[in-house]
């Protein structure tokens, strides 16, 4: 049976009086890895915002674990979404040991899934490197063992063999039940890792699609959806 975790119905956001997301439909099930695939400004980042609770909807619903929320972030956070954004959400003038300790998780679950954290524990999080930080926002949110979790631009500013190594962590956590909401404007990594893709344009999914059959044809995603001609 799929457990639906995450659920946008005919979701629309935007920012003051302006619509970015028109009508949105999505779903994320238990152990999946969902990609949302577009180019600059098509409404990625509103759209996960507003799945978070940061971002007011303007008409639809989502729901978490099937129970529609209208509430903010922290208490979306309780019902079992985690957030993971291009910010690297860590209190840079604490030591990492602090930052997992402050976590809503364990934090020998967010080691077990980073080892690389065990000997910067003592470390200020502000003078970690970008992956190492970005290791410490994924361990914290993966710890506090989220149904969903949201993933904004992952690569951005980081080596490929770092984003490598985060996307195996979304994978792991992936096979233990999570749901996962990765935004990501490369579409090789995307479909690397993901089970599934929507294509957002303009504020709109124009199609969804295993992520297996996106991969045969990755030159016509591009030039059809991902340029911004
Ligand atoms: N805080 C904001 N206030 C007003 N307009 C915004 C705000 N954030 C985004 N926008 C606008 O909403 C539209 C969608 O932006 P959004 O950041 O959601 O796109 P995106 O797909 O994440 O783009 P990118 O790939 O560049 O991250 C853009 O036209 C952008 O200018
Ligand atoms: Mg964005």
């Amino acid at each position: 049976m799929t457990n639906t975790v995450l659920t946008a119905d005919r979701l629309c956001a935007g920012h003051g009086g302006t619509r970015v997301v028109h009508d949105l439909d999505l779903h994320v099930d238990s152990g999946e890895i969902v990609a949302l695939i577009g180019p600059n400004g098509a409404g990625k980042t509103t759209t996960l915002m507003t799945l978070a609770g940061v971002v007011a909807s303007q008409s639809g619903s989502v729901a978490i674990g099937g129970v529609v929320m209208t509430s903010p972030l922290h208490i979306r956070a309780r019902r079992g979404l985690a957030v993971v954004t291009q910010e690297r959400s860590v209190f840079m003038g604490l030591s990492v040991r602090d930052n997992l300790r402050l976590g809503s998780g364990p934090p020998e679950d967010a080691l077990e899934l980073f080892p690389e954290l065990e000997a910067l524990q003592g470390r200020k999080a502000g003078v970690l490197s970008g992956g190492e930080q970005q290791m410490l926002t994924m361990g914290r949110a993966l710890a506090s063992k989220p149904k969903v979790l949201l993933v904004d631009e992952l690569s951005i500013g980081l080596a490929p063999q770092v984003v490598s190594r985060l996307l195996d962590a979304l994978t792991v956590a992936a096979s233990t039940g999570v749901g996962i909401l990765l935004v990501e404007q490369k579409l090789d990594q995307a479909l690397a890792v993901s089970n599934r893709a929507y294509l957002m344009r303009r504020g709109h999914i124009e199609f969804e699609a295993p992520s297996a059959d996106l991969r045969t044809r990755t030159e016509d995603v591009h030039r059809m959806y991902l340029s911004n001609s």
